[in-house]
């Protein structure tokens, strides 16, 4: 094949991939502000600097030690004071942290906030010609 042919499909695929790809980034998905509150991101501070990740996932990401946390705020049985007891507690495997109330408050409020966002595992994901994955989410407007 002559060069100048070579040139035209490569430009013709760059740009393509340019066009989709700034359709992607722009579509309205991606501009949803994160909004989380004052304390809930003091949780996710908390969150970060106490290593839960290590052992914890969201989303099915981080450590595996202990169980995935994405909905451990709004599963059957769980929830605030459960969370709570854990971090009073701690059991064999989970270190005790000596968190004061606030703290414990905003940990509940950063685990209720990513609890809000989905579901994890997501059984109910719908593939767009995009690529983009639509997934349920809660608190849908
Ligand atoms: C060294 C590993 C480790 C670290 C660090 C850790 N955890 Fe855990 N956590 C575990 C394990 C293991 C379990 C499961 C214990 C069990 O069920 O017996 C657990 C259980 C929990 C549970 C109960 C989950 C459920 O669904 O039953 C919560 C909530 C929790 N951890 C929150 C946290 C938070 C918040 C942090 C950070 C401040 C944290 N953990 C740090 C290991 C860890």
């Amino acid at each position: 094949m002559p060069k100048k042919a070579n040139i035209l499909i490569i430009s013709v695929l760059i740009t393509l991939f340019s066009v989709y790809n700034i359709f992607i980034y722009t579509s309205q998905d991606c501009k949803q502000p994160i909004k989380l509150s004052i304390k809930a991101s003091k949780g996710q501070q908390l969150w970060q600097n106490n290593n839960c990740w290590s052992c914890h996932q969201v989303y099915g990401l981080g450590g595996y030690l202990g169980p995935d946390l994405t909905n451990v705020y709004s599963s059957p049985n769980k929830g605030e004071s459960y969370i709570k007891a854990f971090l009073n507690s701690g059991v064999k495997t989970m270190p005790k942290f000596n968190f004061s109330e606030e703290e414990k408050d905003a940990i509940v409020l950063y685990l209720k906030h990513i609890d809000s966002t989905g579901y994890f595992p997501n059984y109910d994901a719908n593939l767009h010609k995009t690529g983009w994955v639509e997934l349920k989410y809660k608190n849908e407007k």
